[in-house]
């Protein structure tokens, strides 16, 4: 007669284990607490390129120069200009070049990702801390760096989703594949 493997009794003492706690009928898992709508709501912010969603608030280049200067400039340099971190400002008709300089200015093709990028992801180091007027006004600033809209025009729910990027007709779809050489 064989020897059962260490492995064939340690599966068997497994399954032995979970036959004696049969799972209870009509009862879910134990797992958590059900979300509250608060807490979906404040995980619940992506924003389409229609701007659908967009929060109330607003705020203009000029006002969110000031957040800039405090909340991004460490990172992105004076006015988007970049260095540490990726410049935000820049770059137009470099994209075919040897040396593109993609930024949100020269690359991005729609001004509500920068809204939706900016609340959800910057700073850095405090994702999710700037209030709504913040983020449309540090949106403004940078759309004004680049040249995209005038400074005294305020950006909200409505005049975002209005902002024609410069890259807007850059991308094409890909989609049936075409052969690539
Ligand atoms: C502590 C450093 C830091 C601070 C502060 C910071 N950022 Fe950033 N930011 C980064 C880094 C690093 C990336 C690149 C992240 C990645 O590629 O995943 C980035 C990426 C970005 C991008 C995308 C750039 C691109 O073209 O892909 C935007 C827009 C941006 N930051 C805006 C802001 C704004 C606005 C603020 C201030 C409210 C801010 N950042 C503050 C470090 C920082």
């Amino acid at each position: 007669m064989s020897t059962p493997s260490r492995f064939a009794i340690a599966a068997s003492i497994a399954l032995a284990a979970c036959a004696s706690q049969p799972a209870v009928k009509g009862k879910a898992p134990a797992f958590g607490a059900p979300a509250s709508p608060e807490e979906i709501a404040r995980y619940d912010i992506s924003v389409p390129r229609s701007g659908a969603g967009l929060p109330k608030g607003s705020g203009t280049a000029r006002e969110g120069a000031r957040v800039y200067e405090q909340k991004c400039q460490a990172c992105h340099g004076a006015k988007g200009a970049g260095k540490p971190a990726d410049a935000l400002v820049g770059g137009l008709g470099t994209l075919a070049s040897k040396t593109p300089l993609r930024t949100v200015g020269s690359y991005w093709p729609y001004a509500t990702t920068l809204f939706d990028y900016v609340r959800r992801a910057m700073p850095l180091t405090a994702p999710l801390s700037l209030s709504d007027d913040e983020v449309y006004a540090v949106s403004a600033y940078l759309l004004y760096l680049n040249g995209v809209i005038a400074e005294d025009l305020a950006m909200n729910a409505q005049s975002l989703p209005q902002v024609k990027m410069p890259n807007r007709d850059g991308f094409v779809s890909d989609w049936p594949p075409r052969a690539h050489n």
